[in-house]
């Protein structure tokens, strides 16, 4: 079994992922890093360079990869369950998805000051994070087998999860 773990920019795919990797006993696995140490640059030189559709490519082949392998912690990009195909393939791959959900405004505060994000980086930022969310939050909701309210401290929604892996795990084995 693979833990997907899907939801907006900043909702902490990575820094929950990797404390539950480190409580489940799972491999991390992040799939923007994959990308990025794939193609040797990082995604926002990806988005700027090739575009948005070639790094959408480039993350349905790394969704491909990862459902082939087992007893991993997968942090997917805000991006990825937008696809159907990608969502197909992690659950065929006997991958279950988490919807990290924290409300906007909290996303809107702990994205302020990015830098990183290429679709974040226009004057509107804050108006921008309220529209694309109300229109993703329905299909991530779609994707997920799972919907874990995410606004407590990482630890505290890593700890919550883990518990529901250990409930996974043994319905697995029965
Ligand atoms: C994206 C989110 C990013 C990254 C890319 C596109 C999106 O990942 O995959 O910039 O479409 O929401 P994070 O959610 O980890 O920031």
């Amino acid at each position: 079994m693979n833990i997907i773990l899907c939801g907006f920019m900043g909702c902490g795919k990575s820094s929950i992922g990797w404390r539950l990797a480190k409580l489940t006993g799972y491999k991390f696995v992040d799939i923007d890093k994959v990308i990025e140490e794939d193609a040797g640059m990082t995604v926002r030189e990806i988005f700027a360079q090739k575009g948005e559709n070639a790094f959408r490519s480039a993350e349905t082949q790394a969704v491909k990869e990862l459902s082939k392998r087992d007893n991993l912690v997968i942090a997917t990009g805000g991006g990825t369950v937008m696809n159907p195909e990608n969502v197909d393939t992690f659950h065929e791959g006997g991958g279950k998805i988490l919807f990290l959900d924290v409300p906007v405004a909290a996303l809107q505060e702990r994205l302020k000051r990015d830098v990183r994000r290429p679709l974040l980086q226009r004057p509107d930022r804050r108006e921008f994070i309220y529209k694309f969310h109300r229109e993703r939050h329905p299909k991530y909701k779609d994707a997920a087998d799972f919907v874990i309210r995410a606004g407590a401290p990482a630890i505290v929604v890593a700890r919550n999860i883990a518990a529901l892996v250990t409930e996974l795990e043994k319905k697995e084995q029965s």
